[in-house]
């Protein structure tokens, strides 16, 4: 077999070390901080894994695996070393590659001093081409070696989920190799046959671009599956006597589908989707290109922990002085990682909007301390954190979070209203007992508020949610004019069936309580520097206020001008879509005009 070197002790890499080293592959783990050395080397891991702690120990035991904080030992001791750095998000999003670059750096510089053929694989998340460009190009320069020739570079994604790290890479569904050469695959191939022996799973051979490629669509597609069915969740939501639940399990019965990631809640977060699809977004927006679905799983996913609020509000009223438990905070049940996690976006939302929040988690307390310190109130267990609210909240899937039955919130709560933001509770049960809201649960038909369910069906809408945002209000002044009364709708929506003047005159009524005549459309204002690859549209309407019906700060008969953004896609992805075609027939009748 052959020895193996880690750079990189993270989840990936330490789950990735320990499984190799259970099964007779002499490991050297390697890693720049020297504290999580020395704690691996006594058999302490530095992360919690079901199982990890006795493979390690099992390992260490049979001097199968070292931990070393000398890069050089732990290259001449290998010949194959996996890179599992961390590629965190920088502050405009893009990805951090500067952790796999100094590994690459040291890599390279431990290769100088060795004579033979050795295989670095990126196991790491990167953005297409860093593994050929970034990563070649740095060892190159710091060994004075030449790839495909003193040494080869494969891309070997990894998809293990956090909670079954060690499951996960003990039976993957598949390998990835992305190779640079034929050499380096076959040489990744045979470690991987030997390892896995008679489970060996599917393996796919490929270029080093489409398996750096492959993790980005995983992660992207999955948190899509999940957002899509969220967004059929709030659908559900306000029809009568549906349930997403039924519809997830319907849809998961179609093999194409998968019953898979169908899961509706609060949302995804973690430390690989956000950072990922924020990545790769980032990525394709550098090429001038933009990805509208990736855009919309994000919006629907900021959107969805807001829902819940909202929906909590319409029964309190108002969360001023309301008690509220949040029952979770980590990301997802089995785990302390709280990395952008829904639940604590939440619990931030209701802090936000006045309410004193009460919260529990069986294993993320200390982490959820860092971030929200004293403004919420710690609980000893969940019937502690449920005890006088005025709402219960569920926000992660703990197991302990399901023995709570209605009757102890009844008996342990102030108003006994409960919110099921992961839909651990079976409704029948808790109907009667307590007041019970769900994600994705329909309401009763008393209940239903006159609402715009096309709206969040259409990715290119929330879209357009997005660039109002982003832009937030434009004056509609110009140069040489007075300034005149505006007003902006700022992320409103077209309703199906609806033409752009009737959702204009719908929606400025909604706001104001104004009507509206639009009467022609004054202007059309693009931007494309400022958005690279994209056109930015506003339709400006002109319209005359009646008299009488002013009701806001403006004079009478004042004009007032009615401008919406819309981002249009420059491959016109979305061509079917009639707003979209209506926008763009009002763009090309009229002059493009800045303001
Ligand atoms: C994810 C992927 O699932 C792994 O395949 C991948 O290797 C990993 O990212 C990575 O890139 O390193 P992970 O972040 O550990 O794994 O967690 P998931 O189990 O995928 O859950 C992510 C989020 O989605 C959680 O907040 C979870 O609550 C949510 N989720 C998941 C749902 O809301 N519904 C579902 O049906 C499934």
């Amino acid at each position: 077999m052959k020895n193996v070197s880690i750079f990189g002790l993270g989840y990936v890499g330490l789950s990735t070390a320990v499984c190799f080293s259970s099964n007779n592959i002499n490991v050297v783990g390697y890693d720049i901080d020297k504290s999580k050395v020395d704690m691996l080397n006594r058999g302490i891991p530095t992360i919690y894994e079901e199982g990890l702690e006795e493979l390690l120990k099992v390992s260490l035991k049979n001097r199968k695996i070292t931990f070393t904080s000398d890069y050089k030992e732990a290259i001449i001791k290998s010949d194959i070393t996996f890179i599992t750095v961390g590629t965190p998000s920088k502050e405009d999003k893009s990805i951090d590659l500067s952790y796999v670059e100094s590994a690459a750096a040291q890599i390279g510089e431990a290769l100088r001093e060795k004579n033979t053929w050795h295989l670095v694989v990126v196991k790491s998340t990167v953005v297409p081409g860093t593994t050929e460009g970034l990563v070649c190009r740095t060892i190159e320069k710091t060994s004075g070696k030449k790839c495909g020739l003193d040494f080869g570079i494969c891309m070997n994604p990894e998809f293990l989920k956090e909670g079954s790290a060690i499951r996960d890479t003990l039976n993957p569904d598949r390998i990835i190799i992305g190779e640079y050469d034929r050499k380096s695959g076959d040489y990744l191939e045979d470690f991987y046959r030997q390892f896995y022996d008679n489970m060996l799973p599917p393996v796919l051979r490929t270029s080093l671009i489409n398996a750096e490629l492959i993790k980005y669509a995983n992660n992207a597609f999955l948190a899509m599956k999940i957002s899509f069915i969220n967004m059929i969740a709030n659908l559900c939501q306000v029809l009568p006597k549906s349930d997403v639940e039924d519809v997830a399990r319907g849809i998961g019965y179609d093999k194409r589908i998968g019953s898979l990631f169908l899961k509706a809640g609060i949302g995804w977060g973690g430390s690989c989707f956000p950072k990922d699809l924020a990545a790769l977004k980032s990525f394709s927006r550098s090429l001038n290109l933009d990805l509208p679905l990736l855009d919309a799983t994000i919006i629907v996913n900021e959107y969805q922990p807001i829902n819940a609020v909202n929906l909590v509000e319409s029964k309190l009223g108002s969360f001023k002085d309301k008690v509220v438990a949040v029952l979770g905070l980590a990301f997802k049940a089995g785990t302390d990682d709280i990395r952008e996690s829904i639940a604590i976006k939440l619990v931030e939302e209701l802090i936000k909007r006045g309410a004193k929040v009460k919260v529990y988690d069986p294993a993320a307390m200390k982490n959820a301390f860092k971030k929200l310190g004293d403004q919420v109130y710690y609980a000893k267990d969940p019937l502690d954190c449920v005890s006088n609210a005025d709402c219960a909240i569920v926000a992660t899937e703990w197991e302990d979070f399901k023995k709570i039955s209605a009757n102890q919130f009844k008996e342990f709560m102030r108003r006994p209203l409960v919110f099921d933001g992961r839909r651990i509770y079976n409704p029948k049960e808790y109907e009667n007992e307590v007041e019970f809201l769900a994600i994705g649960l329909g309401k009763k038909e008393s209940e239903i508020p006159k609402t715009r369910i096309g709206a969040s069906l259409n990715p290119s809408l929330a879209v357009n949610a997005i660039v109002a945002k982003e832009e937030g209000i434009l004056l509609l002044k110009r140069k040489n004019e007075p300034f005149k009364g505006f007003w902006s709708l700022p992320g409103g929506f077209v309703e199906y069936g609806e033409t752009v003047e009737e959702a204009v005159k719908r929606e400025v009524k909604e706001e104001t309580g104004l009507t509206v005549e639009p009467e022609k459309l004054i202007g059309v204002y693009s931007e494309r520097n400022r958005h690279p690859g994209r056109h930015v549209v506003a339709v400006c309407y002109s319209a005359s206020i009646k008299e009488g019906e002013v009701s806001l700060n403006l004079e009478e008969n004042e004009e007032v001008k009615f401008f919406r953004f819309i981002e249009i896609p420059k491959n016109l992805a979305f061509d079917h879509n009639k707003m979209i075609l209506d926008y763009l027939r009002i763009a090309k009748k009229h002059e493009v005009r800045n303001f």
